[in-house]
This record gives structure tokens, sequence and C-alpha cells, in this order.
């Protein structure tokens, strides 16, 4: 008989503390400003998550060594999956940057596995195209690069 008395008061203890759990990590939730859909910041939601996360100075004007660069990595490491126009294995890129900011496509390169798992975005992408970006080996100033020529791109769209 003790022992199931002893059975039943370790289950609700138990019990007890996942209900604490469960609602200090709601207010933690509530309490914090920037925290939004699945706990990503403002910032994350529109920009994306991964290594770039403030604004970076993009100028206006096209820097035509940037684009180069871009260009040269761009075909080593992203054409065999994407098309400027139509779909491919991922999403067309021509117009991706009059959709998505620099520093979301710089996440997107830098963090694709982290963008597919944790981020809205990331996700309805991996429903639709079915597979998830494998990270290229790109560094931050080559995903820049490559925005740069993502950038002429689009304009010439
Ligand atoms: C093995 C195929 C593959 C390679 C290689 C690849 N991608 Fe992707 N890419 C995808 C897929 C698939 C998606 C859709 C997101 C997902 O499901 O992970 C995607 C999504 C993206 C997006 C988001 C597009 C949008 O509409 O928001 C960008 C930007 C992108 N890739 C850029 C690149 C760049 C730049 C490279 C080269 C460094 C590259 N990708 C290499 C398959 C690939």
């Amino acid at each position: 008989m003790k022992f199931i008395t002893n059975i039943i008061s370790i289950a609700l203890l138990l019990f007890v503390l996942q209900a604490c759990g469960g609602e200090s990590a709601d207010q933690s939730a509530s309490n914090s400003n920037e925290t939004q859909e699945q706990g990503l910041s403002a910032f994350e939601l529109e920009h994306g998550i991964g290594p770039v996360s403030e604004r970076l100075a993009v100028d206006a004007e096209l820097d035509e060594e940037m684009i180069n660069r871009g260009r040269n990595i761009y075909e080593m490491k992203c054409e065999m999956c994407h098309n400027m126009e139509g779909r491919m294995v991922g999403p067309a890129l021509g117009d991706v940057m009059e959709r998505r900011s620099p520093e979301f496509v710089m996440n997107m390169i830098l963090n694709p596995g982290g963008m597919a798992r944790n981020h809205p975005e990331g996700q309805k992408m991996l429903q639709e195209y079915m597979t998830v970006m494998p990270f290229q080996n790109v560094k931050e100033d080559e995903a820049r690069d490559i925005v740069e020529f993502l950038r002429q791109q689009a304009e010439n769209n």
C-alpha cells in the first residue's frame, strides 16, 4: 500500500512540475516584446536567422567587382539548383532581391538548415521544394558578393 502511495505522489509531483514549467515558458514569451511568431524577433522574421543579425549598409549603386566575384561563386555553387527564371531544385532567383532583403538572402546562403528548421519562410519553402538547401561552404563576404550579383540580375529583369 505504501508503495502505491509513493507512486501516486511521484506522479502528482511530476504533473505539478510539468505544469509549472509550461507556465513559466509562456510567461517569458509574453513578457518579452521582441518575441513574436515561433520566438523569433521582428528582425529575424523579416531578415532571417543566421550570422547576419543587423541591417547592412547596401549602396544603391552596384559594385562591378563584387558582381563578378558573386557571379563566379554562383556559377560554381548555386546554378546546379537554381534558375533565374522558373523553379528547379530550388526557387527562381532572378527576382529574389525584389522579394527578400539582402540580409535574408545572406542568412539563407549562410544558414540554410537553420532557416528550413526554424524560420516560417524557410519552413514554407521546404514544404514546397522538399529539399533542404545544403550549406555550400560560402563565407559571409562571398554571400555579400552573391547578393550583389543577384541585385544586378533583378535590375536586368
Ligand atoms: C542542392 C540544391 C541547392 C543548392 C546547391 C543551392 N540551393 Fe538555394 N535553395 C535550394 C532549395 C531546395 C531552396 C528552398 C529552401 C529549402 O527547401 O531549403 C533554396 C532556397 C534558396 C533561397 C531562398 C529563395 C527565396 O525565395 O527566398 C536563396 C536566396 C538561395 N537558395 C540561394 C542559393 C545560393 C546563392 C546558392 C549558392 C551559394 C544556393 N542557393 C545553392 C536548393 C539549393
